[in-house]
């Protein structure tokens, strides 16, 4: 079992190395700069986060890596091949697609995010469950957090890869994202070993809200005294990369300083909406609707004071 870990790590990161090589010198390889740089990215942060390219085609990581049939069949337990069943073949799972490499804490590389270089669906394409990789239990760009700071500042949890290269790009190295899964205990746990303070940052939309509401609920029940949670909420149509190329890394800063919301507000706001509170019965259901999140939050002196500021309000 140790045995078949170890293997895989390796061809994760032989793949990761295969994919790295083609984005210096596949003869598409133009086709996938062009596409970073107008992304606005550059070769030095690309090269910090490892990022590569998997060309078209249905089996060049196969005939890279593949090559004994023991081989063959770590790479699919990797998630990096799929065996077609009817025909008795196999093929790579991710092809014609700009290459996110996953890193566990250690800096292994656990598995990808693939992105196509076009409009087409799916948008991005990640690693199955296997037995090196747990979605629910990885942020992606924690590793590359770990390795830019001393002690990291907080760590902004956003939606997607590109807004933490985005991010690391403009020098802010704290960005974190979540695997296409929602943010869950185990990521904010996970997070606050490395740091004091999470700021959980989405889109700018109505999927980013939702996302939000959600963190804010599954935070509730894990809190610990001196965890510091804030919630920064974007200009609609905006991500954290699209406002950071916008205004820059001071003023986004600025943002994350002054305008990120304190769970304990926020907690508040997200049950306020429409309410008057000028009005008793609106009063009473804001008491309605904040009540069961408070008894969310584990027992202790945090919970007393967030009674006494619902009756306050
Ligand atoms: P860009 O268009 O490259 O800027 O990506 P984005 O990160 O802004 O995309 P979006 O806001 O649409 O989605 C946020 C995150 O959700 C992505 O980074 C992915 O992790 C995930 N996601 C988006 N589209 C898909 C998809 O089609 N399939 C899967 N599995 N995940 C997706
Ligand atoms: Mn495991
Ligand atoms: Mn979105
Ligand atoms: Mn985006
Ligand atoms: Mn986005």
């Amino acid at each position: 079992k140790a045995e078949v870990r170890k293997s895989l790590y390796t061809l994760l990161e032989k793949s990761s190395e295969h994919f790295q090589t083609q984005l210096r010198e596949h003869k598409n390889r133009q086709q996938v700069v062009n596409y970073l740089k107008t992304r606005g990215l550059t070769g030095e942060v690309a090269k910090n986060f490892g990022i590569g390219f998997a060309p078209p085609g249905w089996d060049n990581l196969l005939k890279a890596l593949g090559e004994t049939e023991e081989d063959k069949k770590l790479l699919i337990e990797a998630g990096m091949l799929i065996a077609h069943e009817q025909e008795n073949k196999l093929y790579d799972r991710f092809r014609e697609r700009v290459m996110f490499p996953i890193r566990d804490l250690r800096g292994r590389v656990i598995g990808f995010g693939g992105r196509v270089l076009d409009n087409s669906k799916p948008k991005y394409l990640n690693s199955p469950e296997t037995p090196v990789f747990h979605k629910g239990k990885e942020l992606y760009g924690l590793y590359e957090a770990r390795q830019a700071y001393k002690e990291i500042p907080r760590l902004l949890v956003v939606e997607g890869y590109m807004d933490v290269v985005a991010l690391a790009q403009f020098g802010l190295r704290y960005g974190v994202a979540t695997l296409g899964t929602a943010s869950g205990e185990e990521h904010l746990r996970l997070a606050f070993k490395y740091t004091s303070e999470v700021v959980f940052c989405f889109d700018g939309d109505e999927a980013g809200r939702r996302a939000a509401r959600r963190a804010l609920e599954v935070s509730l029940p894990v809190m610990q005294d001196g965890w510091q949670v804030r919630f920064l909420f974007l200009p609609d149509g905006e991500d954290p990369d699209t406002l950071v190329r916008q205004i820059g890394p001071e003023k986004f800063e600025g943002l994350i300083r002054d305008r990120a919301i304190p769970l304990e507000d926020y907690l508040f706001d997200a049950v306020s909406d429409g309410l008057d509170l000028k009005r008793m019965e609106h009063r009473a259901r804001l008491s309605k609707l904040a009540a069961p999140l408070i008894y969310q939050l584990p027992k202790g002196v945090y919970r007393e004071l967030m009674f006494q500021q619902l009756a306050k309000r």
